[in-house]
């Protein structure tokens, strides 16, 4: 197996409030291969993002702070590092996507100077040959008329369009390590499987690592090698991809599996988990409490944190944006009926 590109130990990430301390991240741990694609999954709030920030150094202090942990990357404790030597990590090695592309791209440039200034942050490389990149990235991503494309503004463009001109940004250095925070949540489904796509396309290209937070568990059978389940800023289940949807082991899990709508039955009650992610100052116990139960398994759903009735419910198709929407598409749902198998190896690791 090749050595882990990068690894995440006990990872802690604090916010300091008014009402005290939260514990966004509490004690992660993971791998990531070089290649392979991890998917982050876990209902609003139960830390993904803290964590993705976490990695790229990027959380707001104040309030936020790393307060516990290591980050290596190929070796290397990002945490260690000075504020200039992970400014040349970002992009370079490491680079981001998000949710609401119009967050990140700046609306006074065209799209074509913004992807040529991320090129030339890193590769000291002339305007001109900057430019050129940048027109060849946004033909990578499959833009019509890429040359036209890079000397419009932001606001000129379609949603999708705006997606892979960022895209066309995060992947201009050939980072080892791409993290997509939601990508395609605000994009309508075509949109989406389009852009999914172009990732895994420009992954086999570029011989990318993936982390891709989702809220879509069909994207995360379609796409990931491996799943991380997130609940209260811990990660409470890891594994390769099919024997988690085969086999979810921990209750939360199971809980959340439950609460997706299936396409191949009429007439089902969708579940919901009862109540919200409990405060995350109180997570640890709660926890604890949950697997210990989760052994015995036939009261599994009880063990998880009981409180208010009317939150945090996994709703049905077509709730999107600031509720997470918890969908399966024909091939997620093929997992459940698949037996379970010894581990699929992922595409990098010998
Ligand atoms: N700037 C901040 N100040 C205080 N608390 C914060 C801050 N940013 C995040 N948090 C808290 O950290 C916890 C984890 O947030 P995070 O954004 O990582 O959730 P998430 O899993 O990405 O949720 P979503 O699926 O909605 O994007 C939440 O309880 C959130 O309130
Ligand atoms: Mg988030």
């Amino acid at each position: 197996m090749s050595e882990p590109l990068l690894e995440v130990r006990d990872l802690r990430t604090h916010f300091r409030t008014e009402d005290g301390v939260v514990r966004a991240v509490d004690g992660v741990s993971f791998d990531i291969h070089p290649g392979e694609t991890l998917a982050v999954v876990g209902e609003s709030g139960s830390g993904k993002s803290v964590t993705s920030l976490s990695i790229l150094r990027l959380v707001p202090d104040p309030p936020g702070r790393i307060v516990g942990g290591s980050i290596r990357l190929r070796g290397r404790d990002l945490l260690g590092l000075s504020p200039a030597e992970m400014r040349a990590v970002r992009g370079r090695e490491i680079s981001m996507i998000f949710q609401e592309p119009m967050t990140s791209l700046n609306p006074v440039f065209t799209c074509g100077e913004q992807i040529a200034e991320a090129v030339r942050t890193h590769d000291r490389v002339p305007r001109r040959a900057a430019r050129a990149r940048a027109i060849e990235m946004l033909e990578l991503t499959g833009i019509p008329l890429a040359a036209q494309r890079a000397d419009e503004y932001p606001h000129q463009l379609s949603g999708g369009m705006r997606q892979r001109v960022m895209i066309a940004m995060a992947l201009a250095c050939r980072p080892s390590l791409l993290i997509a925070d939601e990508p395609t949540t605000a994009l309508d489904v075509t949109v989406q499987a389009q852009i999914l796509e172009l990732l895994e396309q420009l992954q086999g290209e570029l011989g990318m690592a993936v982390l891709l937070v989702t809220h879509d568990l069909g994207v995360v059978a379609e796409t990931a090698d491996r799943v991380a389940v997130m609940y209260a800023g811990q990660i409470v289940e890891q594994a390769e991809v099919g024997r988690i949807f085969a086999a979810p082991a921990h209750p939360y899990t199971r809980a959340l599996f439950a609460a997706i709508p299936r396409m191949d039955l009429d007439d089902q009650e969708l579940a919901a988990i009862p109540g919200r992610v409990p405060p995350l100052d109180a997570n640890r116990a709660l926890l604890e409490r949950g697997a210990g139960a989760g052994r015995g398994a036939p009261g599994a759903r009880r063990a998880l944190p009981a409180r208010g009735r009317d939150r945090g419910r996994h709703a049905g198709p077509g709730q999107r944006g600031g509720s997470p929407c918890l969908t399966l598409t024909p091939a997620a749902l093929s997992w459940f009926d698949r037996p379970l198998r010894p581990a699929r190896c992922s595409r990098s690791r010998g």
